[in-house]
């Protein structure tokens, strides 16, 4: 093994991937088992994890299923104790399940609120403390939450989903401080626009087809947004994430990546 593979390599190392049956996770996880990790597909789509689990396993990896509401958190703690149980410890938790919130601050209800909070907010926390729990007594882990290039800006209609967000990164900064001494890192990726189910919304018919005309605009109108003129695939965020999960990124923790094409640089 050179250098390299030691150093971004995952072989022999456990990893919990929350989100896995789509978009951004689904991506994590294949990437994160073709670097060598075992890895627990969670997802509240159990059958979607389960198909991503079983093409990882035919393309010669090792993956496991598991519905999961992160929401609730007990089924978060079985979720992590289906890795250690299976696979004797967990160095690397992906908290990537996340749902989006539309609609002005003015006209939020408290359900809505409550809800949004469940799944991005207090889903993380339980993935945390769940991950650190299991992490603490090997003295080394890498805990990577998902928040959005949402904190950097304020946009309207978005502000519920925003303070999620926000309140991932917090939690996560406080965190890497907290477990820094147990030798576990928690880093934050903020993705910018990522072509997934979670931005096709914006694009959608209310029978679910694509309105082409719709989708296309949108798409312009976020290429726009970055100097480089593109918006972002889900292997953008997971080469990143996979930095993240590796030995490569020893020295870094409680910091914001940002995969997002410049999209926030201020100018
Ligand atoms: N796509 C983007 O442009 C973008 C940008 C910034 C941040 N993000 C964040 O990235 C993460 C992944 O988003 P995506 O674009 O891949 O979306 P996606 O909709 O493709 O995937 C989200 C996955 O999370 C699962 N999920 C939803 N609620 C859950 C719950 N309560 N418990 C367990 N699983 C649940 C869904 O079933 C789905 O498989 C989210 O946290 C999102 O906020 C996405």
């Amino acid at each position: 093994m050179n250098e390299i593979q030691q150093a971004f390599g995952l072989g022999g190392r456990v990893a919990v991937v929350t989100g896995a049956a789509s978009g951004i996770g689904r991506s994590v996880a294949e990437v994160l088992a073709r670097a060598g990790a075992r890895v627990v597909l969670g997802d509240l789509d159990a059958a979607g994890a389960e198909e991503v689990a079983a093409a990882i396993r035919a393309a010669g990896g090792e993956a496991l299923a598991q519905r999961v509401d992160v929401s609730q958190r007990s089924e978060v703690e079985t979720l992590v104790e289906r890795a250690t149980g299976e696979w004797g410890g967990l160095d690397v938790m992906c908290n990537v399940a996340g749902i989006p919130a539309d609609g002005p601050l003015a006209e939020l209800g408290e359900d809505e609120f409550d809800r949004v909070v469940g799944v991005n907010v207090k889903g993380t926390l339980f993935g945390c403390q769940a991950a650190t729990a299991a992490m603490a007594s090997r003295g080394r882990g890498s805990i990577i939450n998902v928040a959005s290039a949402a904190i950097d800006l304020a946009v309207p209609n978005y502000g519920l989903y925003a303070l999620t967000k926000a309140a991932v990164t917090q939690l996560s900064q406080t965190l890497a401080v907290e477990v820094g001494p147990q030798g576990i890192r928690v880093n934050v990726l903020a993705p910018g626009i990522t072509l997934t189910n979670f931005t096709a919304r914006h694009s959608k018919n209310p029978d679910g087809s694509v309105d082409q005309e719709r989708y296309d605009g949108f798409i312009s109108a976020m290429q726009s947004r970055s100097p480089l003129g593109i918006v972002g695939e889900t292997i953008d965020q997971a080469w990143l994430v996979l930095y993240l999960a590796s030995d490569a990124s020893r020295y870094c923790t409680g910091q914001i990546w940002r995969a997002n094409g410049g999209a926030t640089i201020p100018h």
